[in-house]
């Protein structure tokens, strides 16, 4: 197994680079698979959980090129199966994005129930809703999202709570239907809006994501197309709360500064300097945050994902803050983990956590368990006295390109380690003591 070991208490200087954005790129490529024409798209990030989507497409028969750490080409003309049942799919949150591609281009799909980040019990009711709604056939059976129908008829579907997955995958197989789909209260996420501008590429007809009602004029078929994915909100997001968690200074490149307005009010609210420039954002402190209340909300509220950065930094503030999570029940278990460090944070009713500033974090052996929360730990290794080390690191690389490498071009103390070769966390220590 893999760790990161951290020396924590040096400010994050410098600048760093934000990849594409995950959240966007699995869309995008399940996607890809709706023509029989070749697809090129760039800005991929290169993470486990991308891998193991292009996995997938490659065993129902897609071809799959990487033309470059970032870039992607490819050629679905000879899908040679509709089933996809195996471990990767099983593992991914963003396979479920294979039925929608598949049942707007064969009318069929068996795809193994999706996992994804243990933060709640994450249903898929709208999703099947929504490709009823359609014409569909859809039933769960030994583990398969199986759906079915012999046409796909344009309809209204209304989503009485939005969700960023049933928006796409419902959007990604009305793109084929006959006639015009109109989805009200879709999810209005920016990868929603960039999944939409790459089916446009290709010759779908899709109107007014960002907004509550999309608009979907079904077309007979899909072409080829080349495409550059957005930078990742969740990423830069990070990269903001970690600048300011260290009392750093760092500019973040490559980044839509409107996708984290959320995350700069916030900042701004307790204290941190931000500076907006067209494609980047530069995050300042020289001082402990102050204390505020964060309520998750859909965008463009205060995303989820970012919730264990803000509570991580928020342990440090001056003050009393308060943290509701209102969209995963899970989303605290890295509290337990942060408290082993001196935090001082009580959840109550499982969604809400008061968080009582503590002037400093100390050193532990911490565990992550979900993307995110395991992002938040490293935060604190950044912020804490002395050595951490956070392990299940898998859980951080299914999200974040060359994590620890940019921690330490911004000039944190970290490496990442197998946690039994004592030789090299020895020779860690040796080296940065
Ligand atoms: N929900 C239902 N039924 C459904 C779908 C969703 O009850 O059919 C509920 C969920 O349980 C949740 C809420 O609706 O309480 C919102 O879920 P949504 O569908 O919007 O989330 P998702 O598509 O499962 C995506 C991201 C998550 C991110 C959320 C919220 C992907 C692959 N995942 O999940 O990202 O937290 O939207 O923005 O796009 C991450 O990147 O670490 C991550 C978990």
């Amino acid at each position: 197994m893999e760790q990161y070991i951290i020396k924590g208490g040096k400010p994050l200087m410098g600048e760093v680079t934000i990849s594409g954005y995950k959240n966007a790129a699995l869309g995008i490529i399940a996607a890809a698979i709706m023509t029989d024409e070749t697809v090129k798209i760039d800005n991929v990030p290169d993470i486990s959980d991308i891998d193991m989507l292009l996995k997938v497409i490659e065993e129902l028969g897609a071809k799959v090129d990487r033309i470059g750490k970032n870039k992607v080409k490819i050629n679905a003309s000879k899908i040679s199966t509709v089933t996809a049942d195996t471990e990767s799919v099983r593992k991914i949150r963003g396979s479920y994005y294979l039925v929608g591609a598949l049942l707007g281009r064969f009318k069929k799909a068996q795809i193994a129930l999706p996992g994804g980040c243990n933060i709640g019990s994450r249903p898929i009711d709208r999703h099947i809703k929504g490709f009823e709604a359609l014409g569909a056939e859809v039933k769960i059976e030994h583990g398969l999202i199986c759906a079915n129908t012999d046409k796909l008829i344009g309809t209204s579907i209304y989503f009485d709570e939005s969700s960023v997955g049933a928006t796409i995958n419902v959007m990604l197989a009305a793109c084929l239907a006959e006639g015009q789909t109109i989805i009200e209260n879709a999810a209005k996420e920016p990868h929603v809006v960039d999944v939409a501008n790459f089916l446009n590429s290709m010759g779908a007809n899709i109107k007014g994501t960002g907004t509550d009602v999309i608009r979907i004029k079904g077309v007979p078929k899909l072409k080829g197309s080349e495409y550059s994915i957005i930078p990742d909100q969740i990423e830069a997001g990070t990269f903001m709360f970690a600048a300011a968690a260290s009392k750093g200074d760092v500019l973040i490149k490559n980044v839509i500064p409107k996708h984290l307005e959320a995350f700069t009010a916030k900042l701004l609210e307790v204290g941190v300097r931000v500076e907006e420039y067209d494609d980047a954002i530069r995050v300042t402190t020289d001082t402990r945050p102050g204390s505020t209340h964060v309520k998750t909300l859909a965008y463009p509220g205060f995303l989820t994902d970012m919730q264990p950065l803000m509570t991580t930094l928020l342990s440090l503030s001056t003050g009393t803050s308060i943290v509701t999570e209102s969209i995963f029940e899970n989303r605290f278990k890295f509290v337990d983990e942060l408290t082993k460090m001196g935090a001082s944070i009580k959840v109550v009713e499982s969604n809400t956590a008061i968080i009582t500033g503590v002037e400093r974090l100390t050193g532990a052996i911490v565990s992550a368990s979900d993307l995110r929360g395991g992002a938040a730990l490293v935060l604190a290794g950044i912020m804490a006295e002395g050595y951490t080390i956070v392990e299940n690191v898998e859980y951080i690389e299914r999200g974040y390109e060359d994590f620890e490498y940019k921690m330490q071009k911004l000039g944190a103390t970290m490496a990442k380690v197998n946690s039994n070769d004592t030789k090299a966390i020895r020779k860690f220590k040796l080296k940065v003591s």
